[in-house]
């Protein structure tokens, strides 16, 4: 483990569709740390269908909700490869996360823990949703708003605007 002080951190994340909840996690990243940088990931393991948006696209909302947040000083990055190959290139010491729930906690362990192995001077640090993003997740966004129903209480009103266009067919279907 180096000495270093920390002063820039990572969200990394998928954000098919970015929501409040990430917003949340990102407001409170930048509370802590001078400097946040988000990454997008390109390549997506957890879901082997593939993203519901592409990379420019979840790039773009999220900038777009960062500043519509009064967040625009933090950097939006996307990102192929190793998260730990990312933070090095950019010279981040630590990687931010949001705990919902329990369930979150042992995915998040495992990739702090492996994350930790590939580069042991990274830190890995977990800050708790606000209590009215516990239930919030982008597959919940996406299910609802493809079923027509409103997500504007789920995600900045850009993003709503995206997922309507999205799903236009079955809204007029
Ligand atoms: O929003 P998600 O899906 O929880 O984000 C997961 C993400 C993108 C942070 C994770 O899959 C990731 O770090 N991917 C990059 C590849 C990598 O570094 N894998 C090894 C660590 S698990």
């Amino acid at each position: 483990m180096g000495s270093e002080r920390v002063t820039h951190v990572v969200v990394p994340g998928t954000f098919d569709p970015v929501t409040l909840g990430h917003i949340d996690v990102i407001r409170r990243a930048s509370r802590l740390f001078p400097k946040v940088t988000v990454a997008v990931a390109a390549s997506v393991n957890k879901h082997a269908h593939g993203t519901t948006f592409s990379l420019e696209e979840r790039t773009g909302m999220l900038r777009e909700a960062l500043e519509l947040e009064g967040l625009s000083d933090i950097e939006v990055i996307p990102f192929t490869g190793l998260l730990v190959d990312f933070c090095r290139q950019h010279g981040a010491g630590g990687v931010v996360k949001g705990l919902r729930a329990m369930t979150d906690f042992e995915y998040e362990l495992q990739q702090a823990g492996l994350n930790s192995h590939l580069d042991p001077d990274l830190e890995s640090v977990f800050v708790m949703s606000g209590t009215d993003y516990g239930f919030v997740s982008s597959s919940v966004v996406r299910e609802i708003a493809s079923m027509g129903s409103d997500v504007s209480f789920l995600v900045p009103p850009n993003v709503e605007r995206c997922l309507r266009e999205h799903y236009a067919e079955r809204y007029e279907g």
